[in-house]
């Protein structure tokens, strides 16, 4: 703890005192808890501070907004709380970078200051508009928090290659809700689209209708971006699914993993189309058709809307944004992911929030789902290399990856499976339910083929650890594979939420007999890409113990039959430059 010795006690019974008072939710998915929102501790708690995934020195952050590229620079914002580390007073803050890894903070781009967003400057995204002008469209808080509206920011200066400042026309706001839109649950426009037909700009933002608590895509078009008219229909909606915070839609290529600019139609692309569900606090996306004709998004028949759908990542990501980087004609999502300590924890610490490293995605070939993996300028803060070939782990053993004696490292390894003729019954009761199985059977619970994986951000005895782990079954003559997060044992502290998270891998087990993990293991972040990045689970996890050079790196077999290590590669990951002020 490096809370200052003279003022933790007193700081901590101002922080329980303060619980308990003025508790609001506001028309956003976060609470606001009026007085911490303006505390901010007299030190910051480094000791748990993610060191290589982004954020800022201090307070509290969530959604990453408008990422784009311009002129050699990646420009990133997100929702900024600059007094303090629980959500409120949100501001655009601003950071730029030339490899998405090491990044240099600017001023904060866009802050209310304006009728038209002074209670607030909520998510958004960026758009390149031909010849190179980036436009930014984000949410406006009006009407003491009751109305949301959509605003327009252009770059006061193109010349600026950092584009530090942000100039919102008098005109604004460029969208209000009408009497059909739900004015409380309207916000976080996408990047825009140029209609195939018509070239005219389109857009979508997210809402619900009260009947039937369908969650939509209002769907707005534009011929010179600053007039907008809704369109009859939206793009998409699927009743019953809440309010649709943050979404995405893009192209992804067909049988390819170049990425595709956002205005991308017809042959030989997909659509998908994304949405951060505020019921679950998960995102879901369908993949699918657009067709321009008719202004209309249709899932897959095997895609579907809602929380039984696909997900980017099983575990503690939301209110993500992909965007098409030009220079390495790649997509490129970025995501947040949320503390789970209580909030006296965040207010104590002085920090909040965490953006996840960015991955880039593409279509499976098989073009059921869509894959992920850390972008390649990531494995540049690699060091210290140590590898493992061939080991075999019998049932109820574990070995330590010796060399590993750190909070920030980098795992890859692939298993293979020795047999998987004792592979147990999947209960139908779990079926579409990872996580419900993961929960009851967590990596203690002995098993046949599995648990068999990793347990990182452990301490030397083990008393601290956090499972990442697959387990195989037989489901109706297949086998099925279920990658858990289980940080039921990461810290001996109390009140920590420690969520099991699971999804299901689309793998051919049978005949391939071997499945690889890779895991992003940062304090208090721990990102892992099951088989290549089919299934992606992230955790937060307080550790008391694996702190620091106090952190070691396990495998572990909890099942009936031996698996084998065929590859492990680890390496400590060094600290970028995180956000320095220029
Ligand atoms: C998602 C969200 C958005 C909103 C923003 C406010 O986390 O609730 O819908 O624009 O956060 O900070």
């Amino acid at each position: 703890m490096t809370i200052s010795n003279t003022f933790p006690k007193l700081w901590l019974t101002l922080v329980a005192i303060f619980l308990f008072v003025s508790l609001q939710k506001v028309s956003s998915s976060h609470l606001l808890y009026e007085e911490f929102s303006n505390l901010s501790p007299p030190v910051i708690d480094k000791t748990l501070l993610p060191s290589y995934h982004f954020r800022p020195p201090r307070n509290w952050i969530n959604d990453p907004n408008g990422p784009f590229f311009y002129k050699g620079i990646y420009h990133l914002f997100y929702q900024y709380n600059p007094y303090g580390s629980v959500w409120g007073n949100i501001v655009w803050a601003h950071s730029v970078s030339t490899d998405l890894i090491n990044w240099y903070a600017v001023d904060p781009a866009i802050y209310p200051s304006k009728p038209f967003d002074i209670y607030g400057c909520w998510s958004g995204s960026a758009t390149v508009l031909p010849g190179g002008k980036p436009a930014i469209l984000y949410t406006g808080i009006v009407d003491n928090f009751k109305t949301q509206v959509q605003n327009i920011a252009f770059p006061a200066n193109l010349s600026d290659p950092l584009l530090r400042e942000w100039i919102k026309p008098d005109y604004n706001p460029v969208i209000a809700s009408d009497p059909s839109i739900n004015a409380v649950q309207f916000r976080d426009p996408t990047t825009a689209w140029l209609h195939p037909g018509n070239k005219h700009w389109n857009i979508v933002i997210g809402s619900t209708r009260e009947v039937g608590q369908r969650g939509v895509a209002v769907l707005y078009r534009s011929k010179d971006f600053v007039n907008w008219t809704k369109a009859k229909h939206p793009l998409h909606s699927s009743k019953g699914t809440g309010m649709w915070e943050c979404p995405d839609f893009f192209p992804v290529a067909v049988g390819e993993r170049q990425g595709r600019d956002t205005s991308a139609t017809g042959r030989g692309v997909k659509h998908v189309l994304k949405v951060s569900l505020d019921r679950t606090r998960f995102e879901y996306y369908t993949l699918g058709t657009y067709y321009p004709a008719r202004d209309r998004y249709l899932p897959d028949q095997a895609s579907v809307d809602g929380s039984e759908g696909l997900r980017y990542d099983y575990g503690n990501f939301y209110a993500s944004k992909t965007f098409f980087d030009p220079a390495k004609r790649r997509r490129v999502l970025t995501g947040w992911a949320n503390e789970s300590d209580s909030v006296a924890d965040d207010v104590s610490k002085g920090w909040a929030g965490v953006i996840l490293i960015p991955r880039e995605l593409w279509l499976d070939e098989n073009g059921r789902q869509l894959l992920q993996w850390p972008v390649e300028e990531f494995d540049r803060l690699r060091r210290n290399h140590i590898s493992v070939a061939n080991q075999v782990v019998n049932p109820d053993t574990f070995f330590r990856v010796n060399g590993i004696d750190t909070a920030q490292a980098d795992v890859e390894v692939t298993f293979e499976i020795s047999s998987l003729e004792k592979a147990e019954d999947f209960d139908p009761s779990y079926e579409g339910d990872a996580q419900a199985y993961c929960a009851k059977n967590t990596a203690d619970v002995k098993g046949e083929v599995g648990p068999f994986g990793l347990y990182v951000l452990a301490d030397s005895t083990l008393r601290e650890r956090t499972a990442v782990f697959f387990k195989v079954f037989k489901h109706q003559r297949k086998h099925v594979v279920l990658f858990c997060h289980d940080p039921t044992r990461s810290t001996k502290r109390e009140n920590i939420f420690k969520p099991t998270f699971a999804g299901f891998v689309d793998v051919d087990i049978e005949s391939t007999k071997t499945i690889s993990l890779r895991s992003l293991i940062d304090h208090s972040v721990v990102e892992s890409f099951g088989a290549g990045g089919k299934t992606c689970i992230t955790s937060r996890v307080y550790p008391s113990l694996a702190v620091g050079r106090d952190a070691r790196l396990f495998v572990f077999n909890n099942g009936a039959v031996d698996v084998k290590v065929s590859e492990l590669n680890a390496w400590e990951i060094r600290t970028p430059l995180m956000n320095r002020q220029i």
